[in-house]
């Protein structure tokens, strides 16, 4: 099993450049059973869960052709439904990517019927899925259990029927139903209405791609999305929407480092919390101008707000503050984690409360190994700042309190040691190399680490 092993304490300076978004990539590549035609979908991050999703779209009669970019980088990856008679999203796939419930919406729009296994729980909770099946019961479909399968049937006609919905929940709505939901309405007959929709910029990608098919969608983005139903969608070419997650994760590497990092294709708007947030900290994050990175930059694709080149400066001393993860436009639970390993180093104490996932919290008691001062009450943690972090031997345990550990050791003195890099493989692309290129001392090794 690969490790880390990082020497910190160095500034990251340098240009790197973002990747095309996981979450999005997963709805818009299901997306392929929507139609018969080619989809072609740029800027696909090359990572474990897309790999995955290939694999899933394969077994369901959709193969796929994925060629690496030069420029830009990211995978493009055409994707064309050969045998729509399959119907079985099997356990050993969906065991290792839960995501794969979203080829469930897809499938039962254009096959009349799915039977995918059922997602267990993961590392950060329960993650239910009852909200995607009353959705999709509210378009008219038959949906039971069997053997750890759903199974869901379109109703007599095979044709899904529109509907108006409610599908919030007890922490917001859902990202993921929401996707499924919306692929799904887009060939029922009539007008669905999602009320409480996951304004989460991913659905709104999702939603412009199947608008690109020719869905008839307006108000993604916002709580109320409206899906007028078509007869049918065709084929597209579209690329990913960058990783604001991704993006995200190595703006706080820049700050926990006290370094000057540049990234180009920065999804800025979907980041409005985190910047309020490390303003309030004492990083400052600002968009360049064009010029000051022709070197590097993609001046033809440029399109402000969503792929900026951002410049990342902190002050030597941060300030604490006070967040809580709340559905987007909220602090994202996705940066919970990576946010408290730099309020680890604040002048002061920090309350981080987690309002998505209120178990989400696997790397406190590694932090605590790396000489980090955290109380953890329920859903909060009080982050008592402390001078600095030393590095240690920790374990990995989910994908961003894995990147939490990176930056932790990124600043920490002396070498940190992080088992298990293959969470971290599940949603960033290789993680190391982007560090080193700004100048980090960490190295990939597969020598079995104490
Ligand atoms: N929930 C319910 N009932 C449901 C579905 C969800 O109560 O039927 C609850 C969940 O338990 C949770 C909240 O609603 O408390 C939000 O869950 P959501 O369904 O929105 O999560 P998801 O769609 O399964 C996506 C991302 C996650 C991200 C969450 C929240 C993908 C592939 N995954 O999951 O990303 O944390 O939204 O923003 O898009 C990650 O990338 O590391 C990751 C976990």
């Amino acid at each position: 099993m690969d490790a880390f092993v990082i020497h910190g304490g160095k500034r990251l300076r340098g240009t790197v450049r973002v990747n095309g978004s996981k979450n999005a990539s997963l709805p818009l590549m299901a997306a392929a059973l929507l139609t018969d035609q080619p989809l072609t979908l740029r800027d696909v991050p090359d990572l474990a869960d897309t790999r995955n999703m290939v694999k899933l779209l394969a077994a369901l009669g959709c193969p796929s052709q994925t060629t690496p970019n030069e420029h830009p980088p990211g995978s493009t990856v055409e994707l064309a439904v050969n045998d729509p008679s399959q119907c079985l999203a099997h356990y050993d796939i969906v065991r290792t990517m839960r995501a794969s419930i979203c080829v469930l919406g897809p499938m039962l729009a254009r096959r009349g019927q799915a039977r995918v296994s059922m997602p267990g729980g993961c590392n950060i909770g329960d993650r239910p899925v009852g909200l995607h099946l009353e959705g999709l019961r509210a378009l008219g479909a038959r949906i039971q259990l069997d053997e750890g399968y759903i199974v869901a049937n379109a109703p007599a006609g095979g044709r899904l029927r529109g509907a108006r919905m409610f599908l919030g929940g007890p922490f917001g709505s859902t990202v993921l139903g929401t996707a499924n939901i919306l692929s799904a309405a887009t060939l029922a007959r009539g007008t669905t209405v999602i009320e409480s929709a996951a304004c989460e910029p991913e659905v709104v990608d999702l939603a412009n791609l199947l608008n690109a098919m020719g869905a008839h969608i307006a108000g993604a983005g916002s709580p109320r999305i409206t899906i007028e139903g078509v007869d049918q969608l065709r084929g597209a070419d579209y690329r990913v929407m960058p990783d604001r997650i991704e993006a995200g994760t190595y703006i706080l590497a820049s700050a926990i480092t006290n370094g000057e990092a540049y990234l180009q294709n920065c999804p800025t708007d979907s980041l409005i919390a985190l910047l309020d947030r490390l303003h309030h900290v004492g990083v400052q994050v600002e968009t360049v101008a064009d010029a000051e990175t022709t070197a590097h930059d993609e001046p033809s694709t440029h399109q402000p707000g969503l792929r900026d080149t951002v410049r990342v400066a902190s002050s030597r001393r941060l300030n604490p503050t006070t967040i809580t993860t709340q559905p987007h436009p909220g602090f994202p639970t996705d940066l919970q984690a990576q946010m408290m390993a730099l309020l680890c180093l604040a002048d002061g104490n920090s309350i981080l409360t987690e309002k998505i996932f209120p178990d989400r919290f696997l790397h406190v008691a590694e932090l605590l190994r790396m000489g980090a001062n955290l109380t953890r009450s329920g859903p909060t943690v009080l982050v008592s700042g402390t001078r600095e972090l030393i590095g240690a031997p920790v374990m990995a345990s989910d994908l961003r309190a894995s990147a939490g550990l990176v930056l932790a050791g990124l600043a920490a003195r002396g070498a940190t040691i992080i088992n298990r890099v293959y969470h971290l493989d599940r949603g960033y692309e290789k993680m190391e190399r982007t560090l080193q290129a700004l100048g980090a001392d960490i190295e990939r090794t597969d020598q079995p680490a104490v």
